[in-house]
């Protein structure tokens, strides 16, 4: 009995310490596998202890059972929010305000910290015990979150050196973007809304009723401050947030000390640089006036102190207003809708386009011309609308109807069931044709230097192409004639084509824009065939059998090829000349290269997993039934009638160890 208890406390404190290397120090010395067995011995003696149960034990950071409501807290200290400032003027005025307050010309010294864009939180801690957490609510008041906020696993439950009587943390719980990313793929695939942003995901999280589904959700904490700085006994922000440090609470590592505003000043153009390398999102740069002494003396406004501010970032989300929406028809006649918005500056970056992916989105997110619309640049990537702010609407605006005829072509359009994308199916839709031929140009395709979006536009408007077998017989003279083009732009642009006349076959295969064949299949199908035409000739099942190619992929490639548009093709790129060349791959000296093997029948010494993953290690590829591409079946114990078909279709058969022997053997 004593004996347990003091294993328990034991336990906890071993757990507590891993917890805090791992998630705070980032600095693990315990394998997973050791953490899990102290964690089920805790839980086990707890089960068997009731009695000794405690509210800072790990094993509550797994989330206690959902409460009713949130109850209110009211804050010893008032949480006060920061004025904002936006640029170095602004910077320098702020010292100015505080000079002029203060009367002072001597030097004042400050902190600067990444502004988090997440929720602020206050911890309170009793004897160096977690006793309560709460929201900010209105700065006064907040909410109570004491059992969401202790399965958040960087928040110590105790701390590394006991503070006596109350002592109140306050900081940031945020959500990192990998994190963010992982929880609104399974938000989306639940049915549920994603999260716009890391600041709503956390909050989102931390207002949960139930902890435990706070618990599933991948937050952290920063620490920045206390409610009261004078019962500390430190003397300023930069050597607080070390003793916080000290006490087991994370502190971000980019905090600087600045003796002067004109190195808040540089800070600022570094943290905007470095906002880009973080794995979490900052929204700007807090500036606090170093002394406690001098932050007592300046003291607050109403909303905020005088002693700090909050230099923002130029926002990622703007609003602006959606002028009209346009329907693109993409190289596989998908449609697209495309937001028109009336150009605004979304993170130094000017926006009049943003895409919306497609009908279904267009219909979720109930967008009407003349909306003022959110928008945003996640990540640095295309803009996208975040949503329409429907509180804006005058009742002017008008919903937006989906077209039912190609913008392009005029032909009908389709929607296959179960399918979110609409399409033309037209296969001699110039916008198909058109965007086709952008993509087997571009990078992504065969990468020909001259031949970007504005010139192929240019060929296919004035005639000089209109499908791809039309740039490798490109004249000269045709060129020459353009308009904005030379004889040295139309060489060059020709000595890039014939570059490209013996491309790798994989690239060609991704350039050639069939449906469900991106770079990696194309290049899968580069290792199984060596030209153009042996693929061009493959059966849908032997396509089949090739690893990573899926039904959808196989299917349409045969398709592609069996087509008038396909054959032509083929037909026309021998003509002029056009081989893509297979490339030696890595595995092509691997024992088993080239071989496709059957087993049929029950081995000795393999499981069938076993056996397979044996094949494609080696190079080879496995076969689920006899085909013309099968090479070899190893046949085991009680092998059935696939032996017979491959005796008739004339195969190689082989025991289990003359195949294990093909593997030795080089
Ligand atoms: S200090 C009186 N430091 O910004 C000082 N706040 O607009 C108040 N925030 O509600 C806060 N990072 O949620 C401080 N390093 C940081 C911060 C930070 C993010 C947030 C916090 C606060 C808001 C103020």
């Amino acid at each position: 009995m004593q004996e347990d208890a003091q294993r328990i406390a034991e336990l906890r404190r071993l757990i507590d310490e891993h917890n805090y290397r791992y998630y705070t120090l980032d600095a693990p010395t315990a394998s997973d596998a050791e953490y899990d067995r102290l964690f089920a011995e805790l839980l086990d003696l707890e089960a068997r202890h009731p009695e000794l149960a405690s509210e800072d034990s790990p094993s509550r950071r797994v989330g206690g059972p959902p409460v009713a409501a949130f109850t209110q807290v009211v804050h010893r200290v008032a949480m006060l929010s920061l004025e904002n400032a936006f640029t170095e003027s602004d910077i320098l005025a702020f010292e100015e305000r505080i000079r002029r307050f203060l009367n002072q010309s001597a030097d004042i010294t400050y902190v600067i910290e990444p502004k988090l864009d997440g929720l602020a939180v206050e911890l309170v801690y009793r004897d160096g015990r977690l006793i309560q957490g709460s929201t900010r609510g209105d700065g006064q008041t907040g909410e109570d979150i004491t059992e969401q906020l202790r399965t958040v696993k960087s928040i110590p439950l105790r701390l590394l050196q006991p503070v006596d009587g109350l002592f109140e943390v306050r900081g940031e719980v945020y959500m990192e973007n990998a994190g963010l990313i992982r929880l609104n793929e399974q938000q989306l695939r639940a049915g549920r809304q994603p999260f716009a942003n890391p600041r709503n995901a956390a909050a989102g999280s931390l207002r949960q009723l139930d902890p435990a589904i706070t618990a599933s959700r991948p937050l952290k904490f920063f620490a920045y401050g206390v409610a009261a700085p004078a019962e500390t006994g430190v003397t300023g922000q930069y050597e607080l947030l070390s003793w916080l440090a000290g006490l087991g609470l994370p502190v971000n590592r980019h905090t600087r000390f600045c003796p002067t505003i004109a190195e808040v000043v540089a800070g600022f153009a570094d943290f905007a640089a470095l906002r880009h390398t973080l794995p979490y999102e900052i929204d700007g740069m807090v500036v606090k006036v170093d002394s406690f002494q001098l932050q007592e003396r300046l003291g607050n406004k109403i909303r905020a102190p005088r002693w700090a501010i909050a230099c923002k970032f130029p926002a990622k989300q703007e609003t602006t207003r959606l002028l009209a929406i346009d329907f693109q028809v993409g190289r596989t006649g998908a449609i697209t809708p495309v937001a028109i918005l009336e150009p605004v500056s979304v993170g130094g970056v000017m926006v009049s386009r943003a895409t919306l992916h497609n009908q279904d989105e267009l219909q979720r997110k109930d967008l009407r011309i003349g909306d003022t619309v959110l928008v945003q640049r996640a990540g640095d990537v295309i803009p996208e609308i975040v949503m329409a702010i429907p509180e804006n609407r005058t009742g002017t605006e008008t919903p937006v109807e989906m077209p039912t005829l190609c913008p392009a072509c005029g032909q009908p359009l389709t929607r296959p069931e179960n399918e979110a994308v609409t399409r033309c199916q037209n296969l001699h839709c110039t916008a198909q044709r058109l965007q086709g031929l952008i993509h087997f140009t571009s990078k992504a395709g065969l990468d020909i230097d001259g031949l970007g979006r504005k010139n192929v536009e240019q060929l296919v408007e004035t005639g000089l192409i209109s499908d791809i077998v039309d740039i490798f017989t490109l004249s000269q003279d045709a060129l020459e004639q353009l308009d904005g083009w030379g004889a040295k732009s139309a060489e060059n642009v020709l000595a890039a084509i014939r570059e490209k006349a013996r491309p790798p076959l994989g690239r060609f295969l991704a350039a050639l824009g069939i449906r469900y064949i991106g770079e990696i299949s194309a290049a899968t199908l580069e290792t199984h065939f060596s030209s153009l035409a042996e693929l061009a000739a493959a059966e849908r099942e032997q396509l089949l059998e090739i690893e990573g190619i899926g039904d959808q992929a196989a299917t349409s490639v045969v398709e592609f090829f069996r087509s008038e548009r396909g054959q032509h093709l083929l037909q026309r790129l021998t003509e002029i000349g056009v081989e893509p060349i297979r490339q030696a791959s890595a595995t092509d000296n691997l024992p088993l290269a080239g071989m496709v093997i059957l087993f049929t029948g029950g081995l000795a010494t393999l499981s069938r997993d076993e056996a397979k993953k044996l094949v494609r290690e080696n190079g080879g590829q496995v076969a689920t039934s006899v085909t013309q591409k099968t090479t070899h079946v190893v046949a085991g114990d009680k092998a059935g009638s696939k032996i017979r078909k491959a005796q008739e279709f004339g195969k190689q058969i082989l025991s289990e160890e003359q195949f294990l022997s093909l593997i030795a053997s080089r």
